[in-house]
């Protein structure tokens, strides 16, 4: 109940909360003080009341949202191998941030980092697609001999700018004005909110065994061999190469620095962002689904995945970024599932260790964000659907029809099967939870087809039509 109070906000603030995956904006508010960063936010207030064209507002939502962290964690930054940021000018640190996000960029794109040489970060997080993959495979395979299956679905790399980092106990100052609401666990990189910051989660993909099972040293090797060798000594020093570790950091950094360029990972772009400009009309279709996407009653879909913009004028995320569990069906055909003792259970583990032992986060993964969902190819963290129709009805059936999700044991339906019951007091129960066999479902097929449609206005690139 309080986390559902907490839910009618985004999470982007004004100089209070935390931050994530941002290097250019460490380094920017180095520049731009609190109060800097207050004005900032009224930019980015002013051109979100303008419209979509705002990715210098989204900049300025960076910076702006986040100053007071920023401000802790930019000694960080400036311990940051390559040039300290103190004592720079405006336009050095500017000239830094452009130069890590060109090399995170190249490096992103570049398979010579991975242990098998044939895989980068492109390969699972494909900028066609909204930076997931072009397969549909639940899960995807690599390692050294590239023969490795992972065991989550790859999300979307967008708007992660507005993660915040995680807390188990989160206070949304745009929450209807009450602070004191505990929205409940929130935030943080990866389905189990697992690290803060986008240097630290690159740092899995390139280590990890059945991903890109490189590490330190092949990672320098690489670079040093790379034909962006000489850009990176001068961005980090010409002497960068004889430190591994300074160069893995150097890396990890502007790998961060390049998921934070506004223009390529939050542009705003969609038909929803025109619409809520007024410089778009949707269809009856989309307009129904809009509806029935917030109706309490129905989906409650928006109680999550918020879709209206802030009170500071900010635009929605389509996430709170909370903890939750919601019961996907298990995954039979994920390799590490054929354990029939071994759970994903999120965020109590075993992917994520400091919250093992804590029941009560058990089953909960992180509210993804539905901006251009429709690219996306599997769906939920363990990659079980492939259609945004087979979702829609898992969210209208599971507790009307739960024999078409999980599996049939002796006339028993196995409810809740990749969850042990011992965790099922963590189980969502607000709308569309909150029905029983018998009942309706919550939506009709058409309906479906409604909310299908209006999640195809989150897709960014949108043009107006030419007449
Ligand atoms: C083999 C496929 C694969 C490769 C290669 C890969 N990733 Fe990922 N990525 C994933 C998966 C799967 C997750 C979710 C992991 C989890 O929840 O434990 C993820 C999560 C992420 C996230 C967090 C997203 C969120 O919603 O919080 C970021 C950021 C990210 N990856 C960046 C990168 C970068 C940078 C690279 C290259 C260094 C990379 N990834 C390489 C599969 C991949
Ligand atoms: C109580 C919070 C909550 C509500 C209400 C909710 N969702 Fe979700 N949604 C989540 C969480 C958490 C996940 C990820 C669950 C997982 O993978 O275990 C998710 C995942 C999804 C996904 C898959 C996205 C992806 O990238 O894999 C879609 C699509 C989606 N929700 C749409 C909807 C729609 C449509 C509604 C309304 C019918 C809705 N959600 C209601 C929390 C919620």
């Amino acid at each position: 109940m309080l986390r559902k109070l907490a839910r009618r906000s985004t999470r982007i603030r004004t100089c209070t909360r935390s931050a994530r995956l941002v290097l250019a904006a460490v380094v920017l508010a180095t520049l731009a003080a609190c109060d800097g960063g207050a004005s900032q936010a009224q930019d980015a207030e002013s051109a979100a009341k303008n419209g979509v064209n705002a990715h210098d507002a989204h900049d300025a939502n960076a910076n702006g949202s986040n100053g007071a962290k920023l401000m802790k964690i930019s000694t960080n930054a400036a311990a940051a191998p390559g040039p300290a940021s103190h004592g720079q000018s405006r336009a050095e640190v500017y000239a830094q941030v452009r130069r890590m996000t060109a090399l995170g960029k190249q490096m992103f794109f570049d398979p010579s980092l991975s242990g098998s040489g044939k895989m980068s970060c492109a390969t699972c997080h494909s900028p066609d697609r909204a930076f997931t993959p072009t397969n549909a495979l639940d899960v995807q395979i690599g390692g050294a001999d590239m023969h490795r299956p992972g065991m989550r679905a790859v999300p979307t790399l967008k708007y992660l700018q507005a993660v915040p980092a995680f807390s188990e106990h989160y206070h949304d100052s745009d929450d209807e004005g009450d602070e004191s609401v505990d929205a409940g666990p929130t935030g943080g990189l990866t389905w189990d909110g697992r690290v803060d910051h986008g240097a630290d989660q690159a740092r899995i993909p390139l280590l990890s065994s059945f991903e890109m099972a490189s590490t330190p040293r092949k990672v320098t090797d690489a670079v040093r061999a790379a034909p962006y060798a000489k850009a990176f000594r001068e961005a980090f020093g010409e002497h960068i190469f004889d430190d591994e570790d300074a160069t893995f950091k150097a890396v990890l950094k502007s790998l961060e620095t390049f998921e934070q360029a506004p223009e390529v990972f939050y542009p705003y772009s969609s038909k929803y962002d025109a619409y809520l400009a007024g410089k778009a009309t949707l269809t009856t279709a989309e307009l129904r689904g809009l509806q029935l996407f917030n109706d309490e009653k129905k989906g409650n879909c928006a109680s999550c995945h918020i879709s209206q913009r802030a009170k500071d004028g900010s635009p929605p995320q389509f996430s709170d970024f909370g903890l939750i569990a919601v019961g996907v069906p298990r995954n039979r055909t994920l390799a590490v599932n054929r354990d029939p003792r071994f759970f994903d259970l999120g965020a109590c583990g075993p992917e994520r260790t400091d919250l093992d032992h804590r029941d009560e986060f058990c089953g909960l993964f992180r509210t993804p964000t539905l901006r251009n969902v429709a690219l996306k190819k599997s769906f939920f963290h363990n990659g079980i659907y492939h259609s945004l129709e087979d979702v829609m009805r898992f969210y209208s059936r599971r507790d009307t029809n739960p024999q078409e999700f999980y599996p049939v044991v002796k006339g028993r339906v196995r409810k809740f099967d990749d969850l042990p019951r011992q965790y099922w007091t963590n189980l969502n129960t607000d709308a569309p939870f909150d029905r029983k066999p018998g009942d309706a479902p919550v939506y009709t097929e058409a309906e479906i087809k409604d909310v299908i449609a209006f999640l195809g206005t989150l897709t960014d690139g949108w043009q107006p039509s030419a007449h």
